[in-house]
């Protein structure tokens, strides 16, 4: 793989972890309501509900591993010269797999941010022993996510745009490619002339604009077509089994 890449990944990912997904036939949005529970107007009409959703959240996250997916993007990461990853996520799994530059696109659900103060930081107590929890200041904490009808962080945003922008190749990772704006990242690779290749179980809106379709559960399928753009990886593999 010659110069820039770039990857997008959502929930799918990490569905093999045991994470569920959104919108697949056992997604979040398929038993919740997103307006209920995902949205500023939620959260001050009833912040207590929100943070059980968000608790009962972390403590089914907290119970998962990053899979052998997670691991390939780490590993892409540390002999790459050029790469990014790009994710959805807020489940935090991609550092538990060793990645250490992650632009997360939506917050992540390991941290808090106070609504008085604006302070954030990490909090990975599971279950949260006071909810909804507050700050030292007072003010109530909100999970440090981002809500349908807010604005993604700016300058990860602007990261995202640019790496998405200028990179050769674009891989799209278990995501349905239907929020924006992180659906259209992929587009605008495209159009600047970078080949994708999405993974995925089912088609999205992406899949026509592909040139490499790979159909399948991200943790099996990532592997192996890491493992043959990696002749190297396949001969220190094939040694380790000699010796
Ligand atoms: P979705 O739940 O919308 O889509 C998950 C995608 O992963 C689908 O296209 C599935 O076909 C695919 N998939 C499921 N299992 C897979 C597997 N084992 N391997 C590969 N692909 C698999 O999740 P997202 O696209 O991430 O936003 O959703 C985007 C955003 O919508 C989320 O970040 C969240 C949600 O509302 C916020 O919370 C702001």
């Amino acid at each position: 793989m010659k110069g820039p890449v770039v990857v997008l990944t959502g929930a799918g990912i990490s569905a093999e972890s045991g994470v569920p997904t959104f919108r697949g036939p056992d997604g979040l949005w398929r038993s919740f309501r997103p307006e209920e529970l995902a949205t500023p107007e939620a959260f001050a009409r009833d912040p207590l509900l929100v943070w059980e959703w968000y608790d009962w959240r972390r403590q089914r996250i907290a119970a998962c591993q990053p899979n052998p997916a997670h691991r390939v993007l780490a590993e892409m990461e540390s002999v790459l010269p050029d790469f990014t990853l790009i994710t959805q996520n807020v489940d935090g799994l991609h550092q538990a797999a060793g990645s250490r530059r992650v632009l997360e696109l939506h917050g992540n659900i390991w941290r808090v941010r106070c609504t008085r103060c604006g302070q954030t930081r990490e909090d990975r107590r599971v279950p949260l022993p006071e909810l909804p929890p507050r700050c030292a200041c007072g003010g109530l904490l909100r999970p440090d996510v981002v809500w349908f009808g807010e604005p993604l962080p700016a300058p990860v945003l602007e990261a995202a745009w640019e790496a998405a922008a200028r990179c050769r190749w674009m891989l799209v990772i278990g995501t349905s490619a239907l929020v924006q704006p992180a659906a259209s990242l992929p587009i605008v690779a495209h159009r600047n002339g970078a080949r994708l290749v999405e993974v995925n179980i089912s088609d999205t809106p992406l899949t026509p604009l592909a040139e490499e379709v790979l159909r399948g559960p991200a943790a099996e399928i990532l592997p192996r077509w890491w493992a043959a753009r990696n002749p190297q990886k396949q001969v220190a593999g094939s040694r380790r089994q000699e010796a």
